[in-house]
């Protein structure tokens, strides 16, 4: 990225014109007669905002005036920040709130700004952050003076990248309680329809597939309504133009901070205007506001690029590296892991354990992390959520005693929990029936087996989080696996009135972030990577607390690589999890060749997922010799700047490259699908690296120039069978 200047807030009080500047892009919002905040301009960077983008006037039928003196204003057909429904726009608004005499009518205009360097926190929600040094954020106030009350639109712009994070509260100062219905995170009014969209639909075991649809003159919705963020969507969402690719071209993309339903949506408009506006899902959601109270929404992060997709996820994962992971296992090196779910599934005993832990040692593995089944009488999926005390049939010396032998076998030892749940058949469920998410009189329906806790009720997660700490204090645990294997259903919760009944889902997620916050503080040493059901709340809310995310259940190297190509987009590699399983896979049936699996698994964290006590000596050392390679490379696997060379979803190729910060070394990884008879050749343009630069390639016993291996690109070794791969590291050296 070739962008040196700083990010900058300018105000031009006179003219009212907010110009917000990335390294690279520019965003200008401007007060308009009456007092309406207006979008002008979102794009490439602008040395100065002069009005080429101004609001048009003019008289248009069925777009009624604000003002009646003036016919060529509407509402309508202005591009506005965070509109309102009710007078005179008629487009998708980005919050409804229905006041004390019932009607949804609301009226707010600009009533103030402040500029702040850094970036405020979102009490409660996780969200990016910033030091004074790089960021500044501009808050505008609106204001509707018949209900007294204030809407904050908060805007963060990066010294480093062109990115931006918005949130809005709600501020109540006059004399009823109101409700809201809806509140987004960011609205973007695009005076253009020249865009495609891309989302990451998905399913469990297939998720983030990478789609991209033209627009309509329609609404295009992205959403997930099962109380997170959801396989079946992810709550990334970009515009793209139609000639933009990977490498070059706008995007226009957002993020939404948050691990529940949420709604993101495209409406293209008479005018051929684009509308989008990204938050938590208004459908199942409302929230009433006291007189003295704010709500906040969840932080949605805005990623520009002008040069393709490529640029857009670096920005991401830039972004997410520095400002959104914290602790201690920020930068740091993440451990090769072997866990033992595929290998036993519930069926273990210490015995298992410790020879699984022990042949994994001598392959020089670092981590061992006891899954699924160690707690009350878990022998299936029916039983024991919510009972996080240890099955002695099982493990007789207790989870620290068999944490000691793993530690004496030289590992380290991590924990596999799943807090928010329970089961029917659980100690905690005969003594608090009504700790589960229900609504009485009704049906509880079952999901895997399991009910949802009620994280909306403070008792529920003191007791949570008690057990948490105890098991964590009372063991060397130095990794904890937190998994979430079920959606939400009949949404209620006791603890709250009948009007409050829509709050659920919401102050659930409040509740899950505050114990995380709570936990993740306490043990700042515990390594915690996120799950459900592999990349069911794979989003940028989850990554705040935990840096992790195991990224799916399938573990299939060749839907691997789509599944990590998707992620991508959005999500750095330090933040996925991938592992080598066993074939025929369990999944889907494949069988793969040791190298593949192991080459695409170790382009982000690697670990191992399969009983090594079954495999052949020779198995063995290749494992060895994985892990070892692993070492060498994985600064570049894990914090490598990634260059996305071949899409899987276009071609029978898969190939990434990751760059060190220096640009002296890379790692390339290349996997064929299916091989062909008589073949053409692959040749891979790699990308990245220094032109004027000489670098060898360990796996090809060569050196080429930068140059050439970007702009000639490299001879894949003909594709003499399917799943053929290669893993290359690229050192400079010496011209
Ligand atoms: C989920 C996870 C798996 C495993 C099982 C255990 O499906 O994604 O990795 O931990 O739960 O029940």
């Amino acid at each position: 990225m070739t962008m040196t200047q700083s990010a900058a807030i300018h105000v031009e009080e006179k003219t009212g014109v907010f110009h917000l500047q990335g390294p690279g892009m520019s965003y200008v919002m401007k007060v308009q007669e009456g007092g309406y905040l207006t979008h002008l301009y979102w794009g490439r960077r602008l040395s100065r905002y002069r009005g080429s983008a101004d609001v048009r006037y003019e008289d248009r039928g069925f777009s009624g005036n604000p003002n009646k003196e003036d016919r060529t204003f509407s509402l309508d057909t202005t591009p506005l920040e965070y509109p309102a429904y009710g007078n005179t726009d008629y487009r998708d608004p980005a919050f409804e709130i229905e006041w004390a005499d019932g009607s949804r009518v609301s009226d707010f205009r600009y009533k103030s700004y402040t500029v702040q360097k850094g970036k405020p926190a979102l009490d409660g929600l996780p969200a990016s952050y910033a030091g004074e040094a790089e960021a500044e954020t501009l808050i505008i106030e609106l204001r509707d003076e018949l209900q007294q009350v204030s809407i904050f639109l908060r805007y963060t712009v990066f010294h480093a990248s062109d990115a931006l994070a918005r949130s809005a509260s709600i501020v109540h100062e006059g004399g009823e309680p109101f409700v809201i219905q809806k509140a987004s995170s960011a609205n973007v009014d695009f005076r253009s329809r020249a865009f495609e969209y891309i989302h990451l639909p998905g399913a469990h075991n297939r998720e983030r597939d990478m789609v991209r649809t033209p627009l309509g003159q329609s609404r295009a919705v992205v959403e997930s309504r099962r109380g997170s963020s959801s396989h079946q969507q992810n709550p990334f969402f970009a515009l793209v133009r139609p000639d933009a690719t990977e490498t070059s071209g706008e995007v226009f993309a957002w993020n939404l901070v948050y691990s529940g339903s949420f709604l993101a949506s495209a409406e293209v408009d008479q005018f051929d205007g684009t509308r989008v506006n990204v938050g938590i899902q208004p459908f199942g959601f409302s929230w009433e506001l006291s007189p003295g109270e704010t709500f906040t929404t969840p932080e949605a992060v805005l990623v520009y690029s002008s040069e393709g997709l490529g640029q857009m996820s670096r920005t991401f994962h830039h972004l997410y590296g520095e400002h959104l992971v914290r602790g201690s296992w920020k930068h740091r090196t993440r451990p090769v892991l072997i866990n033992n779910w595929e290998a036993t599934y519930f069926d273990f005993d210490e015995k298992k354990i410790l020879e699984i832990a022990s042949r994994a040692a001598e392959a020089e593995i670092e981590l061992f992390v006891l899954d699924d089944g160690w707690f009350g009488r878990r022998d299936d999926d029916r039983s024991s959520l919510g009972d996080w005390t240890v099955d002695e049939r099982k493990l007789p010396d207790g989870v620290q005693g068999l944490a000691e032998k793993v530690k004496e076998a030289g590992m380290d030892f991590g924990i596999w929990v799943e807090p928010e749940m329970i089961s029917v058949d659980s100690d905690l469920y005969r003594a608090h029936p009504d700790w589960c998410l229900h609504v009485p009189g009704r049906r509880r329906s079952e999901s895997r087996n399991q009910l949802v806790l009620d994280f909306a009720n403070p008792e529920v997660r003191a007791h949570i989080l008690e057990q948490l700490r105890t098991l964590l204090a009372g063991a060397p645990i130095s990794y904890v696996k937190w998994d979430m294997n079920r959606n939400m259903t009949e949404i209620g919760s006791p603890v709250l009135p009948a009007h409050r009944q829509q709050e659920t889902a919401h102050r659930y997620m409040l509740g899950l972030y505050d114990v995380m916050e709570k936990l993740t503080q306490e043990f700042p040493e515990v390594l915690f990577e996120s799950c459900s059901g592999g990349g069911g709340r794979f989003d940028p809310g989850m990554l705040y607390y935990m840096p992790q995310t195991w990224t799916s259940d399938n573990t299939d190297a060749v839907s691997r690589t789509r599944i990590q190509y998707g992620t991508s987009l959005a999500y750095p590699s330090a933040a996925m999890g991938a592992h080598v399983s066993d074939v025929p896979n369990h999944q889907v049936g494949r069988t793969t060749p040791l190298a593949a699996r192991g080459h695409v698994a170790m382009e982000a964290n690697l670990g191992y997922e399969l009983d090594v006590t079954k495999l052949s000596d020779a198995e063995m050392v290749e494992i060895r010799d994985q892990v070892r390679r692993y070492k060498e490379v994985r600064h570049l696997s894990q914090y490598g700047t990634l260059y996305r060379l071949a899409d899987p979803f276009q071609t029978e190729s898969y190939a990434t490259i990751r760059v060190s910060s220096d640009r002296s070394e890379a790692l390339f990884v290349y996997m064929h699908r299916l091989a062909e008879a008589n073949a053409p050749f692959v040749r891979v343009k790699l990308d990245g690296l220094k032109p004027d630069a000489v670098y060898s390639v360990d796996g090809l016993d060569r050196a080429f120039g930068g140059d050439e291996l970007m702009y000639a690109g490299i001879d894949i070794p003909v594709i003499e069978h399917d799943f053929q791969s290669h893993l290359w590291h690229l050192k400079e050296v010496k011209a």
